[in-house]
């Protein structure tokens, strides 16, 4: 079985990847999205999104990360996707899922559903830029307003060249809102003859498991459960649904999540408490820690909270 830590804008940036993978035995992950228009990047900004680049494409732990782009110009996304598998992209993943309006009223994200021949020529394009072995994936929702093209897109996507597709199992117009329907992601697995990775509301090795029987597929993709829960991959693997690292491991996460690399010390802070409220839904630690440094807008202040714990 493989496990992927999904792409997650404002998530699972630079820090949360390295401490993510640190703890959790992921096969890979995928970069926030990178949204590509009428340019080729310069390097400095696929270096700020991917530091990784710089260290074989993997994170300190060794895990590949993948790079994602999100766009509609074909030209562009395959000149951008030579450029960066250049600069030591493993992978790249395109995405077909966002559902913010600013994206979509551009003809970003999960509206180019609707379109499945645009979904082909984009993956198209990028598989025909990228060397041979560098695998391109694609992401998808089931559809944006409608299931009406799900299956036009999965064959689009297998037809252009993708060497595998991530479903995550809801449409646009069901946005966030549980349940993920994994069953609908069955007659995807069916149909196509490349792997289909699941993906939606995993947040136990229960939901795990239950996911991977209603979808018929084998691998299966993690978000927010991954942060709320940093050792749900390990449960996961060892077919445990009891916490695997204890409050301790988790505080040396914390101390190495903010010890990391942030253009601001108030940015690092806003980060790191985004974090400490998904916890607070595991770990009773994480709800008194919340209440002590809710407020608190100094690093030092935090790390002393936190070293106390
Ligand atoms: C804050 C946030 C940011 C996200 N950003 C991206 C993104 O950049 N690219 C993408 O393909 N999906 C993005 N997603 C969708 C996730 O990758 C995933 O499909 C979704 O959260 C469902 O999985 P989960 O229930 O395990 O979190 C984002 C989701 C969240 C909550």
């Amino acid at each position: 079985m493989k496990l992927v830590l999904a792409p997650m804008e404002g998530l699972t940036d630079p820090i949360m990847r390295d401490v993510l993978t640190h703890v959790g035995s992921f096969d890979w992950c995928v970069t926030e999205f990178i949204r590509i228009t009428d340019s080729i990047l310069p390097d400095h900004i696929y270096y700020s999104f991917c530091p990784e680049l710089k260290n074989d494409g993997k994170t300190a732990a060794g895990t590949p990360v993948h790079v994602q782009f999100l766009g509609n110009n074909p030209e562009m996304l395959a000149a951008n996707a030579a450029k960066v598998v250049e600069l030591g992209a493993p992978a790249i993943d395109l995405n077909f899922g966002c559902p913010a309006k600013t994206v979509n009223r551009h003809r970003g994200g999960s509206v180019l559903l609707d379109e499945p021949e645009t979904v082909h020529l984009l993956v198209k394009a990028v598989r025909d830029a990228v060397p041979a072995h560098i695998p391109v994936s694609a992401k998808m929702r089931l559809g944006y307003l409608d299931e009406n093209h799900t299956l036009d897109n999965a064959y689009a996507i297998e037809d252009a060249g993708a060497s595998w597709l991530t479903v995550h199992a809801r449409t646009k117009a069901d946005g966030y809102t549980p349940p993920a329907y994994w069953e609908k992601i069955q007659p995807i697995t069916e149909a196509l003859k490349i792997n289909v990775i699941a993906n939606g509301e995993i947040w136990s090795t229960t939901d795990a498991k239950a996911c991977i029987e209603q979808s018929h597929c084998k691998d299966i993709m993690i978000g927010r459960g991954a942060v709320t829960t940093p050792d749900l991959t390990l449960c996961i693997r060892e077919n445990k649904n009891t916490p695997v690292l204890y409050w301790q491991n988790l505080v040396e996460l914390q101390q190495r999540f903010l010890s990391g690399q942030f253009k601001t010390e108030i940015g690092m802070i806003g980060r790191y408490k985004q974090w400490l409220g998904m916890m607070t839904k595991a770990y009773p630690e994480a709800q008194e820690l919340w209440s002590l440094v809710k407020r608190e807008k100094q690093l030092d202040k935090i790390l002393e909270y936190l070293n106390q714990k």
